[in-house]
């Protein structure tokens, strides 16, 4: 932790002694006030449900300015590293490393997940055991969890050697469960990973082949599918990361806290929500019924949200919603689906709503799922696997971010503290009595 140069003074109205706590400076960002000592020297606890101020641990991995609309990897922006960064597996290791590769560097690391890109053989009695129509998300959380039962040789927490080879298996093993995830759903037999080609190229085989057709890769739509991983590998301390950082912090095993991470990304205001904007999209229809929809969006009454719009930190455009903004339009030209309307509705909404005063006054902008599923869907993704996309791309920032926790001195189990609103204390009365 940085060393603290200044201090804040809190100071009560109520009587109790006003404490000093220390304030550290990081790199970039806010400053945050060190209150560990606050229940201890007073009695009280903070209260910050949703972590709205709360800074809940230090991490070097990524950066978020929320209102610049800036996103960085280890220092990079997200706009070198989707247009000049090279590939996935290079966001990857600069992700898990802070550093990004040299060419033999490089090389070594593709070379180790591709070794790891298949599953254990007995992995498909699992998926078996799944009805044809369970959700993906409901697949993987169950799949990932169980990937600890076949791993035993890289349980141990404490060796360093161990988490780095659950790593490496986590994002090689990814596209493979979420392939068959989806292949078991269509009733297709699984299809194994190819190693000769990359990682998204890969991904799209396992996907797409079958016994009888080999799928044919397309540069521009491995590419996309790429940018996509690239997108969403890591965002700080969003939900479903936290999440695996507080599952990992009681020692649990990696799978399992991968596992974790994955069934809270599938809330519809977290990862769901690509899934949700396209079948918003679909709803909506035609430009025509977009004034009706915004109305209904402002009317609070009616629960309805512009998914796709808004987002905790970002109060400016989010950076990854302009890269998949171009994303989708390169596919689309690509395909041959320039007039796709689903594309163009999308683009008249997003117009309409950067213009509209209830969106404007709130900085309500779209976040990178607004795009996402368009992109998706193009690329012949279902929309129930939308959301297993995003998880196969955050495994190496939601892994990165548990090596960071583990390695980290001043690392402790997670345990909130609550404000008990419940009844006090009181004696049980007999059951005739009540
Ligand atoms: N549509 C309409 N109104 C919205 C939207 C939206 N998408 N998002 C926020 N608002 C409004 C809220 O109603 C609130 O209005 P009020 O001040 O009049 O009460 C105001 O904007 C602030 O919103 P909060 O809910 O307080 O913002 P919060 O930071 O808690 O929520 C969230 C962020 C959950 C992402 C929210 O914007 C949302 O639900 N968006 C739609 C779902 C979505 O796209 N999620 C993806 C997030 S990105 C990701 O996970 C990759």
């Amino acid at each position: 932790m940085t060393n603290s140069e200044t201090k804040a003074t809190l100071s009560f109205s109520d009587g109790s002694p006003s404490l000093e706590m220390p304030i550290y400076k990081g790199s970039i960002g806010p400053d945050v006030i060190d209150i560990r000592k606050l229940y201890g020297a007073t009695g009280k606890f903070t209260y910050d449900p949703g972590f709205m101020s709360t800074a809940a641990c230090n991490s070097s991995i990524t950066y978020i300015d929320g209102d610049k609309g800036e996103l960085l990897y280890r220092g990079y922006p997200i706009e070198q590293l989707a247009v000049n960064g090279g590939d996935f597996l290079e966001t990857c290791y600069l992700l898990l490393n802070g550093e990004l590769p040299n060419a033999a560097q490089k090389e070594e690391f593709v070379s180790t997940v591709t070794k790891h890109t298949m599953v254990h053989e007995q992995m498909q009695f699992f998926f078996r055991g799944f009805r044809r129509d369970a959700h993906p998300m409901s697949v993987l959380v169950g799949t990932v969890g169980a990937l600890s039962s076949f791993y035993h040789d890289s349980l141990d927490i404490n060796d360093p050697h161990h988490r780095e080879v659950s790593a490496i298996r986590l994002i090689a093993k990814m596209p493979t469960l979420v392939a068959m995830a989806y292949k078991y759903s269509i009733g297709q037999p699984f299809v194994y990973p190819r190693n000769d080609l990359s990682y998204s190229a890969n991904f799209m085989h396992m996907m797409f082949s079958t016994p009888c057709e080999e799928y044919k890769v397309n540069e521009v739509l491995v590419r996309a599918l790429d940018r996509i991983l690239i997108l969403h590998a890591d965002h700080e301390q969003n939900a479903s990361t936290s999440t695996v950082r507080l599952a990992g912090s009681s020692g649990a095993n990696p799978f399992a806290c991968i596992a974790a991470g994955i069934a809270c990304l599938w809330g519809p205001a977290h990862g769901g929500a690509n899934e949700a904007a396209l079948s918003m999209l679909e709803e909506i229809g035609s430009v025509d019924n977009i004034t009706h929809f915004i109305s209904q969006v402002k009317d609070k009454n009616s629960g309805v949200k512009l998914m796709g719009f808004g987002h905790r930190v970002y109060k400016n455009y989010d950076p990854r919603a302009k890269l998949m903004r171009e994303t989708c339009y390169e596919v689309l030209q690509e395909l041959g689906l320039q007039d796709d309307p689903l594309f163009k509705l999308a683009m008249a909404l997003e117009k309409i709503a950067l213009e509209d005063e209830y969106f404007v006054s709130r900085k309500l902008y779209p976040n990178v799922d607004f795009y996402s599923g368009i992109v998706q869907r193009a690329l012949g993704i279902p929309t129930a696997l939308f959301t297993g996309i995003f998880a196969l791309a955050r495994t190496v920032g939601w892994i990165a971010q548990w090596k960071e926790m583990i390695s980290d001195p001043e690392q402790k189990i997670g345990r909130p503290r609550q404000l008990f609103v419940g009844a006090a204390k009181r004696d049980v009365v007999a059951i005739d009595k009540r």
